[in-house]
């Protein structure tokens, strides 16, 4: 049974009260006793809002990191800085990253590495362009990421770290995935999981939804087999549809 996670990308949004005061009040929504909170704000305030979440379930990420442990590397921030500023997971792999920053498949898979060597977890992004899509090359396009970004990575640490669906042209576009075309991707990435490395591998890992999610779509996507969270970009900077978003996602008794 994987456990769903929702996880707040804040990108390069909110100033440190705006933070601080949505953190606080994600700390007390109540469907975290059965879903995994995520938010990554900007690194300038993760101390802060490591600090406004302690002693809750909330959980606090980054949205990039640097492969060296430290060092001249003007800049960038290190796996050691996120631990110590109360960080556990790092996004890897954003397509704002791949495609606005430019960051290529072997520096992720460098990151990766890295994250997973300081006991944190990865979230590693992959999506097709509306283009590719278009021509019918999305499992092209994904799978191409997921074997570069993964590349030399073993059994036990894929175990541990989380994949997201981000299709590109859905991102900050208002226009999400339907249900089933994310399912189909996600249940094609999970073959890869398994074909890669075993079933049982296959079936721990966790696959989030990211592209336009709102409290909306929310029940419907998650409803697929297959996406066990979402990573959400805009919906994540309002408390109300934040926790509108967990809350539908937390598992419903079976009736
Ligand atoms: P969005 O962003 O929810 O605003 O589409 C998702 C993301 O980029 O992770």
């Amino acid at each position: 049974m994987r456990r769903p996670l929702i996880a707040g990308n804040w990108k390069m949004n909110l100033n440190r009260s705006d933070a601080v005061a949505l953190a606080t009040s994600l700390a007390g929504v109540k469907a975290t006793d059965d879903v995994d909170v995520l938010v990554c704000p900007s690194n300038v305030y993760l101390d802060a809002v490591s600090s406004a979440v302690s002693g809750s379930k909330v959980a606090v990420g980054a949205q990039d990191v640097y492969f060296e442990p430290n060092g001249a590397f003007t800049g960038e921030t290190s796996t050691d800085m996120l631990s110590d500023v109360g960080c556990s997971y790092v996004i890897l792999g954003h397509s704002e990253r791949r495609n606005v920053i430019g960051e290529p498949d072997e520096l992720i898979n460098k990151k990766i590495k890295a994250v997973l060597a300081a006991g944190l977890t990865p979230v590693l992004c992959v999506g097709e362009l509306l283009e590719e899509r278009e021509a019918g090359r999305t499992m092209e396009v994904v799978t191409s990421q997921f074997e570069g970004s993964l590349a030399s990575i073993g059994e036990a640490d894929v175990r541990k770290t989380v994949i997201a669906y981000e299709p590109v042209w859905a991102i900050g576009t208002g226009k999400t995935a339907s249900p089933e075309q994310a399912q189909e991707v996600h249940a094609d990435l999970r073959k890869l999981l398994a074909e890669r490395y075993n079933q049982d591998t296959a079936d721990s890992v966790r696959i989030l939804y990211g592209g336009s999610v709102k409290p909306d779509n929310a029940a419907m996507l998650m409803s697929q087999p297959d996406i066990d969270g979402a990573l959400v970009g805009g919906a994540s900077l309002k408390p109300d549809s934040f926790a509108a978003i967990i809350d539908a996602s937390a598992p419903k008794p079976a009736t």
